[in-house]
């Protein structure tokens, strides 16, 4: 195992611990309910965005026990995002984190409220907690996540993406779609784990973020790829869902091998916006590396 698969299990295994306290016992009512938002949530998925908070708040110098709540936050509102993703009414998903869906393993009701009580408790977990020494900083932090979770980051992309099935869209306008329904969260999961913490001055932050913005676009692309290339197994949900659903994407607009040259040069403008950053950003290089060469 590498340096960087050891740092990423050991805090894949850890942070699990944390959700699995964060989320209502499965004992406490609505047991149906809270049993289907633990479903969602634990035991599966790759915990890219909690990881990439874990990478910036070390840089940032953050408490870990900081941290932990604002990848938490984030990862319930990813979470919520997939249990609505998979749904009838959008991409009409059977396969998850190699699992039946949220709506077939319960019902389509309570993956709406799966979806609800998750963003809820996300946000009462930014609000409960003291994650800076400076309460102004918190309540920016509340705001940031409230904006790329909504209509102008997260939901935005979203309403972007089921308003273009079946259309051909420009290259802008495709990246506008995955900058906000996946880019966004992203970059917030990285901003948090920087606002933890108080070691970088506003020139890094806006470094960072600029390298949040490059991976969480790469991101989607190389979700597109997978989508065209992988196989269920390996992915965990249904391979080839966006040509069934005649979704516009990277790949069906460029072809495979431009949109992997665009997830290269993606990369390639990520790493450069750490530069200045020396040793301590090489977790955020490694994860950047596996945003890329990802097979699942
Ligand atoms: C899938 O995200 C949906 C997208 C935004 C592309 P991930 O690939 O991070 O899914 P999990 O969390 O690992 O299941
Ligand atoms: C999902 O994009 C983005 C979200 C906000 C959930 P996709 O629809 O491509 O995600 P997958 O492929 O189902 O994971
Ligand atoms: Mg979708
Ligand atoms: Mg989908
Ligand atoms: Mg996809």
């Amino acid at each position: 195992m590498s340096d960087f698969q050891s740092w990423a299990s050991a805090h894949q295994l850890r942070f699990e611990d944390v959700l699995k306290n964060l989320l209502p016992q499965p004992e406490l009512a609505p047991r149906r309910l809270h049993s289907a938002m633990r479903y969602s949530v634990l035991e599966g998925g790759k915990r890219v965005r909690p990881l990439l908070s874990f990478a910036a708040g070390e840089l940032a110098g953050a408490d870990l026990q900081r941290v932990d709540l604002v990848a938490a936050a984030v990862e319930m509102i990813h979470a919520y995002s997939l249990v609505h993703d998979d749904m009838p009414c959008m991409d009409d998903d059977v396969l998850r984190r190699g699992k039946p869906t949220c709506h077939v393993e319960y019902d389509e009701a309570t993956a709406l409220l799966v979806g609800d009580s998750l963003q809820s408790l996300a946000f009462q977990l930014l609000s409960e907690h003291t994650l800076s020494d400076d309460p102004l900083i918190q309540l920016q932090m509340v705001k940031l996540l409230a904006v790329a979770s909504g209509s102008r980051g997260m939901a935005g992309g979203q309403a972007f993406d089921l308003d273009s099935v079946g259309k051909q869209l420009s290259v802008p306008e495709l990246e506008f779609m995955h900058i906000h329904k996946t880019g966004a969260l992203i970059r917030a999961a990285i901003l948090l784990g920087v606002h933890c913490g108080n070691r970088l001055d506003t020139a890094q932050i806006a470094k960072l973020d600029h390298f949040g913005k490059c991976v969480g676009l790469a991101f989607q692309v190389v979700d597109d790829v997978l989508d065209a290339e992988a196989d269920t197994a390996t992915l965990g949900k249904t391979a080839g869902k966006d040509a069934d659903n005649d979704k516009p994407t990277y790949v069906t607009l460029l072809g495979v091998t431009q949109a992997k040259k665009m997830s290269a040069d993606l990369h390639a403008e990520a790493m450069d916006s750490l530069s200045t950053f020396g040793a301590g950003a090489l977790r955020l290089r490694e994860l950047a590396d596996f945003i890329i060469i990802r097979k699942y």
